[in-house]
């Protein structure tokens, strides 16, 4: 792939493996550009503040239920080399095949958030979690008793990482800092169908990043949730761009049904980032949530980090799972 958007996609240096909407969760388009009104915020290391509020003091996943958390990728040392503990050795390699300082950085801290996650729904040490992987790189838990799994996905762009998860279905999500983009037109027309070209060929100027970056992040999306990432399907995808329109998926590789049966939920966890959350279920709710973090470092090795009195758990399966 030759456009800088694909190019920003291959940091890391030969890698194998590999609501219906609520108020405070997933937005409408457009409301990346509002600014944060939630009194309890958190910077991003560019300035931006996380629009969405810490968690209620009980979170508890049921079965029609996504959780979204959203964190910054920046940690002192102490907590970073505290995250690193917690990496299997898989993901240590990983960690040190990366070019540049920065990225290895955000890599072990989105990892390290990952299972420390993980870790409070399964209610065990981050290190304990255990990951494998499908054909195309989607890690997915391992051990876990058939029926009784939960299924995850993280994203991350600039700093900034969201991850879902949900009992019921497999999901996706994706987030992109809105930025501009100098080869748009090339880009758009090899990657987005004739139907959402004419769509952005319909808008003002000032708004095409962001639509563009609403069509990105919800065709990524999708392709995240099945596990086929985004090599070959681009453009088959087809998705809801425009900011007045909601979120939706249109058609897959031109089949309307097929498409009917997903939802899209838009997110806008901070100022100037749009994501997308992909799932094969309908009337699913999706709660978004900022990651606590706490000044204890010891505490990460325990799950606990940062949720100080909070607690996050999942709705026991039925006993005949
Ligand atoms: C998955 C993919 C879309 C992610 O692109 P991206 O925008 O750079 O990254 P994001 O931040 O949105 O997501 C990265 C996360 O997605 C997850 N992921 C990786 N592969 C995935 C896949 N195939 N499906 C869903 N999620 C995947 C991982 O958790 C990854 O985080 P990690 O780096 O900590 O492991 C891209 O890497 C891709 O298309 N991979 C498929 C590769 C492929 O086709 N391989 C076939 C050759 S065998």
């Amino acid at each position: 792939m030759t456009s800088s958007i694909m190019a920003e996609k291959k940091q890391e240096v030969g890698r194998s493996t590999g609501p219906e909407q609520t108020a405070s969760t997933a937005t409408e388009p457009g409301a990346a550009r509002q600014t944060a009104v939630a009194s309890n915020q958190e910077s991003l290391s560019g300035g931006a503040e996380f629009q969405w509020p810490l968690p209620p003091s009980h979170a508890q996943l049921g079965g029609h239920q996504i959780h979204v958390w959203c964190a910054g990728l920046e940690a002192p040392a102490s907590r970073l080399a505290a995250f690193a503990r917690t990496l299997s050795e898989h993901e240590r390699n990983r960690a040190e095949r990366f070019q540049f300082d920065r990225d290895r950085d955000r890599f072990i801290i989105r990892r390290g958030l990952l299972r420390q996650i993980l870790g409070c729904y399964l209610n065990t040490d981050p290190a304990q979690v255990s990951f494998s992987y499908e054909s195309r790189g989607k890690p997915v838990l391992a051990g876990i008793r058939d029926g009784q799994t939960l299924h995850f996905n993280l994203s991350h762009s600039h700093g900034l990482a969201l991850f879902a998860v949900a009992r019921q279905s497999a999901l996706g999500i994706d987030v992109e800092r809105i930025r501009p983009i100098p080869e748009i037109d090339q880009i758009a027309a090899r990657f987005f169908s004739p139907y959402e070209n004419a769509l952005l060929d319909d808008l003002p100027k000032d708004q095409l990043p962001e639509a563009f970056f609403h069509c990105w992040t919800r065709k990524e999306a999708y392709l995240k949730a099945t596990g086929e990432g985004i090599a070959d399907s681009l453009p088959e995808v087809e998705v809801s761009l425009s900011p007045w329109r909601a979120a939706q998926l249109v058609s897959i590789a031109g089949d309307l049904q097929a498409a009917a049966l997903w939802t899209l939920h838009a997110l806008a966890p901070a100022p100037g980032f749009v994501g997308a959350l992909a799932v094969k279920a309908k009337n699913l709710e999706a709660l978004c949530w900022r990651w606590p973090t706490g000044e204890g470092d010891s505490d990460i090795a325990h799950g606990a980090e940062g949720l100080d009195r909070r607690t996050v758990t999942v709705v026991p399966w039925p006993a005949s799972l």
